[in-house]
């Protein structure tokens, strides 16, 4: 494993442990998690939806979406099991219809196009290859289906000095995406009508929505390993 992911592994297996307690709950994390909510209700109504929440953490998110959205079943993914192990008790309560796996942004262990949404929300600031992240996000999207990426918004001066000077002296190896490099990112990825919303506030945040092109063949994505060596994400949810 590289080292900027072993420091990701290393900082969030020592702050799962108060990580549900962290003042960015209530400053940044409820806050985009609300956003994320209203924007899933806007786009998936009461339809059955199956959702892929990548660097989904100790689950406060996918609680969320279970307890507002019934109708969504939830997949989450995090690379670092101490995050996982300290949602436990969040699996528990929502097992069958939200399913934890442990795995890596930059390869998702998921075949292709079986997600209507994936969400990534504060997360995305610690991927060394945020080009594969994407592009990850997107091969797994089902044509139509929609990426909902949300991290901090760097800027405007106050959002430069929060995420770029602050977290980035806590946080070793951080990198916030600017919002030109958020829709190229997506672009090279074969995601179109990119729309970005800048949610402003003491922790101001981006959201960046894109759709999955349908019917139409993503050759960038040649490079990736073949689908049919995944398992299925019946699979993938079976004995959580
Ligand atoms: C700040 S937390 C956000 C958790 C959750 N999405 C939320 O909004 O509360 C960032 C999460 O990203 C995870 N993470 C970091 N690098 C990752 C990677 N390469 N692949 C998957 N998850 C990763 C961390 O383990 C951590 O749980």
């Amino acid at each position: 494993m590289k080292d900027e992911k072993r420091l990701a592994v290393r900082e969030f297996t020592h702050w799962s442990k108060g990580y549900d307690r962290s003042i960015l709950q209530w400053l940044l994390f409820s806050p985009s998690h609300q956003a994320l909510i209203k924007r899933i209700r806007e786009v998936a109504g009461d339809r059955p939806t199956r959702l892929l929440d990548v660097g989904c953490g100790t689950g406060v998110f996918a609680a969320l979406v279970r307890s507002t959205l019934p109708n969504v079943q939830v997949w989450g993914i995090d690379l670092v099991g101490g995050m996982l192990e300290k949602g436990r008790a969040r699996w528990q309560e929502h097992r069958g219809r939200v399913l934890p796996v442990q795995g890596d942004s930059e390869n998702l262990p998921f075949e292709t196009g079986v997600f209507d949404l994936v969400t990534c929300a504060n997360s995305f600031h610690h991927y060394p290859r945020q080009d594969r992240a994407v592009q990850e996000m997107a091969r797994v999207l089902r044509p139509g289906g929609r990426l909902l990426l949300i991290d901090g918004y760097r800027d405007n001066i106050w959002g430069w000095f929060i995420y770029d000077v602050c977290v980035s002296t806590v946080e070793q190896c951080v990198h916030h995406a600017s919002a030109g490099r958020f829709r190229a990112l997506f672009s090279d990825a074969g995601l179109g009508s990119v729309v970005q919303h800048v949610h402003h506030g003491p922790a101001p945040f981006i959201l960046n929505e894109g759709i999955a092109p349908a019917g139409v063949p993503r050759p960038h994505f040649g490079g990736l390993r073949v689908a049919t060596s995944r398992p299925s994400i019946d699979e993938v949810g079976r004995g959580d």
